[in-house]
């Protein structure tokens, strides 16, 4: 069975209502990056990290996974499908995807500050102070610029077996997420779907649409 492997980001949930990072009124130009999602940040303000995440908690609740997460989810009856995402949204798994790997983290998580305990906290708020188990902070589970990103070796195994990579709704600016498309095998079809002209090397097959319009037509190209 053919294996596709899709990388996705936050363009992926773009139709689903949830504002992207980098385009004009993103995520990046509302608020500071640093101050928010870094390491760095969380030590400096955690209350001010804990609202940025409780509002996108709050905020996931009301929104629905857009056809594009459905086409992919339903390409599991023909192929053997994994999603790696940048994006912290449950989306793909409400649309029925099995197999996700996060390596950014999952905003419906919480975790002790060492990150060795992980609770499900469904959309519900952290509050201020709140602890974990072991009586640190209770944080997002959420992987910060400045942080480890553990699932990166398991994505870069997912993509080096691929027959299929399918890149969807990313910039391609984060690191290591940007260099998972070079695990792929030689002679493997790449395909990136963004409604933006993006630069892409010379063997990546672009289709110019959004996610779910990209994916009706790749639907009909596997
Ligand atoms: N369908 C598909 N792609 C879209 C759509 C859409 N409807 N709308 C926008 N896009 C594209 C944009 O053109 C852009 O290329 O999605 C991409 C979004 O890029 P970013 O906002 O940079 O998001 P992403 O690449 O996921 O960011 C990576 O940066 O801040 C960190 O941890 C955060 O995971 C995030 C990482």
């Amino acid at each position: 069975m053919k294996h596709i492997v899709f990388l996705t980001g936050a363009g992926m949930s773009a139709e689903s209502g949830i504002s992207t990072f980098r385009d004009s009124n993103g995520l990046w130009e509302n608020y500071d990056v640093m101050q928010v999602a870094s390491i760095e940040g969380w030590y400096d303000n955690p209350d001010l990290v804990q609202q940025f995440y409780n509002d996108r908690r709050r905020q996931l609740k009301n929104a629905q996974p857009n056809e594009g997460h459905k086409i992919i989810a339903a390409l599991e009856e023909k192929f053997q499908v994994t999603v790696v995402t940048q994006n912290v949204d449950n989306l793909h798994e409400r649309a029925g995807s099995k197999q996700v790997i996060h390596l950014h983290g999952e905003l419906t998580k919480a975790c002790n500050e060492s990150k060795t305990e992980v609770y499900d906290i469904g959309y519900e708020p952290i509050t201020p102070g709140e602890k974990a188990k072991d009586g640190s902070r209770l944080r997002p589970f959420i992987v910060w610029f400045g942080e480890a990103v553990p699932m990166i070796d398991k994505a870069a195994d997912a993509v080096s077996q691929a027959d299929v990579v399918v890149i969807i709704g990313t910039s391609m600016k984060v690191y290591p997420a940007a260099g998972l498309v070079y695990y792929a095998r030689r002679g493997v079809p790449i395909y990136l779907i963004d409604p933006k002209e993006v630069s892409a090397p010379p063997q990546v097959i672009v289709i110019q649409e959004k996610a779910s319009d990209g994916m009706r037509k790749l639907a009909q190209l596997l």
